[in-house]
């Protein structure tokens, strides 16, 4: 057992299928009266029956949320915030819903209750980012965190089943990290080992048939998990790797972090073997498939892309998003050793099963 030091984000969470029906309490719970509703343009519809359900307290829908939260999108929707008279926001959708709502409470202090329907889990943490001239800047500030947080399975039938299993390989990179982090901890590594092994029975179940309950809810669970190990403890080389591919070569996100994991798990193998032994356990390996190898096959199974190279990476800026990664130090298990990154890149750039 390492020495560690463990500082657990405080937040409510209220979990089941037909939960948005306590959206009216967990507003009061916060000393609310005003909600002003978040979602982007496609889940209008879900914003318009949060909408309803609110009735009087309904301050206006906002539905502009994109990914990346643009700094004109951001202030657009600070003003509409500021003019509506709302005392909350309720953010329903993804991670960009999500990220929207946290880019007006970082201004305004406004509280946010999320309502989460994808598997990112920017719900749990208080990591913020805001796109400017081409440029994300994230950053952490404990007031962008949600105070409630209403997981309904229900809300998440209509996710498509392909966006269902990357963005459920998304949660399961934070839980992966989280195993190696510099600052892990025993609740953390616990909650990460328990969400990977949710996620890895629910993709299936979820290919299987998008509108099985029982796997939209242990997918839900698994999110609720991982998203927390990201809000409590630090990422290493596949969060920085991501990031810089998501952010620079304007990468679709859940994608770039199921393409990437097997190659980061593989390049930190050797110098986390526990981390990986309780991954193995989760994703209940068969003897002798590694980690890396379990998510390749998670993901491969399940018809997600396994290459760069089909989800718009170019070859030529290999070499440039190897720099963008390396330039700042971070903390990762195994050094970072330029050659082997390259590496890294080009076999997820290929999508070769890591050996
Ligand atoms: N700050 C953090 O801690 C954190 C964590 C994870 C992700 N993020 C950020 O979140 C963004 C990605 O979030 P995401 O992967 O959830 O994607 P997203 O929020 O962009 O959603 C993708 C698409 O799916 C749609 N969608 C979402 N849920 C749906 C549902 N149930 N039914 C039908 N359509 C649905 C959305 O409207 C959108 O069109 C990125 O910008 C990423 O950087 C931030």
């Amino acid at each position: 057992m390492h020495d560690f030091t463990a500082r657990i984000l405080a937040q409510r969470v209220v979990f089941g299928a037909g939960a948005l029906r306590h959206l009216a309490r967990e507003i009061e719970a916060l000393g609310a009266q005003r909600a002003l509703v978040l979602c982007t343009p496609e889940q209008r519809g879900q914003a318009e029956r949060v909408a309803s359900l609110l009735g009087e307290r309904a301050a206006g829908i906002f539905d502009r949320a994109v990914m990346h939260v643009p700094m004109e999108t951001a202030r657009e929707a600070r003003e509409v915030a500021n003019g509506s008279k709302a005392d909350c926001a309720v953010a329903i959708g993804g991670g960009s819903t999500t990220g929207l709502g946290k880019a007006i409470a970082l201004d305004s202090g406004l509280p946010i209750i999320a309502v989460p329907t994808t598997y990112a889990g920017s719900e749990m943490t208080p990591i913020y980012g805001i796109t400017e001239a081409g440029l994300k800047k994230t950053g952490k500030d404990a007031r962008v965190l949600p105070r409630s947080v209403i997981y309904d399975p229900e809300l998440s039938r209509s996710l498509p089943v392909g966006l269902s299993v990357t963005s459920g390989i998304n949660a399961i990179a934070h839980a992966a990290e989280g195993l190696y982090a510099v600052d892990a901890n025993p609740i953390m590594s616990l909650m990460a080992e328990e969400g990977i092994a949710a996620l890895g029975r629910a993709l299936p179940g979820i290919r299987r048939d998008a509108q099985d309950i029982e796997a939209r809810s242990d997918a839900l669970y698994g999110a609720w998990l991982c998203g927390s190990v990201l809000g409590n403890v630090g990422m290493a080389l596949h969060h920085k790797l991501c990031h810089t591919l998501g952010g620079s070569f304007n990468l679709p996100h859940a994608e770039v972090h199921t393409v990437v994991l097997p190659h980061a798990l593989a390049y930190n193998a050797t110098s986390a073997p526990q981390a990986m032994r309780r991954i193995e356990r989760a994703l209940r390996a068969p003897e002798g498939t590694t980690a890396a190898q379990a998510v390749f096959n998670l993901a491969r199974d399940n018809g997600a892309p396994v290459a760069l190279k089909d989800i718009g990476m170019q070859a030529a800026d290999l070499d440039r998003a190897c720099d963008i990664a390396l330039q700042t130090p971070y903390p990762n298990p195994r050094p970072l050793e330029r050659a082997a990154i390259r590496a890294l890149l080009q076999n997820a750039f290929e999508g070769v099963r890591p050996d």
